[in-house]
């Protein structure tokens, strides 16, 4: 691959944002987990409960783009940026599975989407600049999160809500997997205060994006 400059560098970046919000994401071409799965029958409360959750879940895509995008721009090495942007093209599948789910239910995707989107590559790009074992360490301690988080909706779903689940389940397994791949290649455990400031901004990040 040829070596970007910085200038590419912001133009992929810019262009990977705009794609994110508004265009066609580039993704791996996996089909989507609830295709095969039978339409059931859902009473309206219960699909605007299933739209809702998979608009948690799609901006939770959302920021997971920006914080790939972020992180890779200050890696430090290669290798981790490489990494970052791989996930980001993994992650931009559960991106269209989630967008799709949340039409299919009638509903739109976060208006603070693009909210999410800014402050979430502000992170990525600090953790970055913490240097890479920090930067997969939080990677590893987002998606261990996620992972919690998925659990939760899983709960939460409509019993009979079978697309939705088969989503839901793929989507944890990739995450877990991320996390996985990011100790391996050297990321460290974060300090305790750090995790749990991690979790109370993705709390206020899931409690609006349900409503709004
Ligand atoms: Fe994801
Ligand atoms: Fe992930």
């Amino acid at each position: 691959m040829k070596k970007l400059n910085r200038t590419d560098q912001l133009i992929v970046n810019f262009d990977q944002g705009l794609r994110t919000l508004f265009g066609k994401p580039l993704a791996t071409q996996r089909a989507n987990p609830a295709k095969p799965k039978e339409n059931t029958h859902l009473t309206t409360i219960e699909q605007q409960l299933s739209m809702r959750l998979m608009r948690v879940n799609h901006a939770g895509e959302v920021s997971a783009q920006a914080l790939y995008q972020g992180q890779a721009l200050t890696a430090r090495t290669n290798i981790v940026k490489e990494n970052m942007y791989r996930s980001a093209m993994e992650e931009n599948d559960h991106l269209v599975w989630c967008h799709e789910r949340v039409q299919e239910l009638n509903g739109h995707v976060s208006l603070l989407n693009p909210i999410w989107y800014a402050g979430s590559f502000a992170i990525g790009t600090l953790a970055g600049v913490a240097g890479d074992k920090w930067s997969l360490g939080f990677v590893a301690e987002t998606e261990k999160q996620v992972v919690q988080h998925i659990d939760e909706h899983l709960q939460r779903l409509p019993a009979q809500d079978d697309k939705t689940r088969a989503i839901l389940e793929q989507m944890k397994e990739d995450e877990s997997h991320h996390a996985t791949v990011a100790i391996d290649t050297g990321g460290v455990d974060l300090p305790k205060p750090i995790s749990w400031i991690m979790s109370k901004i993705s709390k206020i990040m899931t409690k609006t994006a349900f409503w709004v």
